[in-house]
């Protein structure tokens, strides 16, 4: 905060030196000075004055001019009166309503001492006031300021209900070594202080740009997934954002050329087995890959299915817990709480808000884990009551986890595979046909 701007009146050339000798030894601050109320009333209208220490008796307009000059004029400056008689001698002070403080003199130095230190503590609250009323803490997840690389904004730990530490500077970098250290902590989410989520979309589009542009034919998958992870911190933290729909377009698109353009699903796979990411992005991406597969196999190749199938793949669990590693086994260890339930409504209403999605994908998306009574959710319907895409999808998804879970655990082969899946497609007779067709694209 700026020094307050302090203006001494006083006919006396003495009591004024005096004056502002104790001033500016008691609180650093600008001190003007005038001989008199006229001259007063000139530096007020001037001059942005915070505090006026001002005599009452001087020959050109008196203290009480003055004090009726700053009410009048609606100033906030603060009035203290300094002479040898009190406020209540003057009719102009009555009421005392504006009065800040009175000095009485020859007792000059301890009143000043006693004026600011209350003006010390009024302009403390202020600033404190202002603060609450401007500073606004937005949720960062440490996942995103990974992916950021050069964070774009100062970041503070929450200590606790309106108390922020600021832990790192805008343009340092946020890495895995700080994300494990405060994840080890339980802490996924820090906070970025009075920004506006357009600094951030920018950003992120910046880096996808940089991505795209860097990319080779090889490592496209790897870089559709570290997309694909910049995307979903986003959308989960903020929701959609129109800066992010050229974005949400070209990844999807970027998705099906690169579905369409391996020979195999296994080469694809393979593939996207050995990229790094999140379990969320790696899941989704491959899900794009085996549902575009499948429904080219089973004859659903229009240009809106694939785009259907790829937009509920890299969005169906964008709302997921990060410290979810497989969904399948997740619902296996039926440890489901609401936010898990919630995940499939809070992605299709997201995929609602989001520009050119075609008609149905939130469907898919909601039936994601309708696998049959016993082990779907959340209305446990049988298969047969879900979409035809919604089948496929569900079949896909069952498979992309089968495949994610038997790698986790080196425990891949192809008959672990084909066990899995048999399994599952013993749930519905349209499972079975998938199943079939599955075994057609030679994954096992
Ligand atoms: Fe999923
Ligand atoms: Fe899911």
């Amino acid at each position: 905060m700026s020094k307050p701007h302090v203006l001494i009146v006083d006919d006396e050339e003495e009591i004024r030196d005096i004056l502002s000798f104790f001033v500016e030894s008691t609180h650093p601050c600008e001190v003007s000075m005038a001989c008199d109320g006229v001259e007063a009333i000139e530096l007020l209208t001037q001059k942005n004055i915070d505090l006026i220490i001002c005599d009452y008796n001087m020959p050109h307009k008196n203290g009480g001019d003055v004090y009726k000059h700053i009410l009048e004029s609606g100033l906030t400056c603060k009035y203290v009166m300094c002479s040898s008689e009190t406020p209540q001698s003057f009719s102009e002070f009555q009421d005392g309503r504006s009065m800040f403080g009175y000095i009485q003199k020859p007792n000059i130095m301890n009143g000043i001492k006693e004026v600011f230190q209350r003006y010390k503590l009024s302009t403390d609250q202020i600033i404190n006031q202002t603060q609450s009323e401007i500073q606004s803490y937005y949720p960062i997840s440490t996942r995103l300021l990974v992916s950021l690389n050069n964070i774009p904004v100062n970041i503070f730990l929450k200590l606790s209900d309106g108390k922020y530490v600021k832990v790192f500077s805008e343009g340092s970098v946020f890495d895995e070594t700080d994300f494990l250290k405060y994840e080890s902590k339980g802490i996924l989410q820090l906070f970025a202080l009075n920004f506006s989520t357009d600094i951030l979309v920018q950003k992120v589009q910046k880096i996808i740009e940089n991505i795209s542009k860097g990319v080779g034919k090889n490592n496209k998958a790897q870089a559709i997934v570290e997309i694909q992870d910049l995307i979903l911190s986003i959308l989960k933290d903020y929701g959609f954002h129109d800066g992010l729909a050229s974005v949400v377009e070209a990844q999807i698109s970027e998705t099906i050329k690169l579905c369409e353009h391996d020979r195999t699903l296994e080469m694809l796979l393979n593939k996207m087995l050995k990229i790094k990411g999140s379990y969320i992005s790696r899941h989704s991406f491959m899900l794009a890959a085996v549902t575009v597969a499948l429904a080219n196999k089973v004859g659903w190749n229009s240009e809106t299915t694939s785009q259907k199938l790829v937009m509920s793949s890299l969005f169906h669990d964008v709302f997921l817990k990060e410290d979810i590693l497989n969904e399948v086994s997740f619902l296996e260890s039926k440890n489901m709480d609401d936010d898990f339930i919630s995940h499939p409504l809070k992605a299709a209403q997201l995929l609602d808000k989001i520009p050119k999605v075609p008609p149905d994908t939130g469907r898919i998306v909601l039936e994601q884990h309708e696998v049959g009574e016993d082990g779907g959710f959340p209305r446990a319907i049988a298969v047969s009551e879900t979409t035809p895409l919604g089948q496929l999808f569900t079949f896909s998804h069952y498979l992309v986890d089968a495949i994610l879970e038997l790698s986790t655990n080196n425990e891949f082969s192809k008959s672990a595979l084909e066990q899995k899946m048999q399994k599952v497609a013993a749930r519905s007779s349209r499972y079975k046909k998938f199943l079939v067709l599955l075994n057609e694209l030679k994954l096992y």
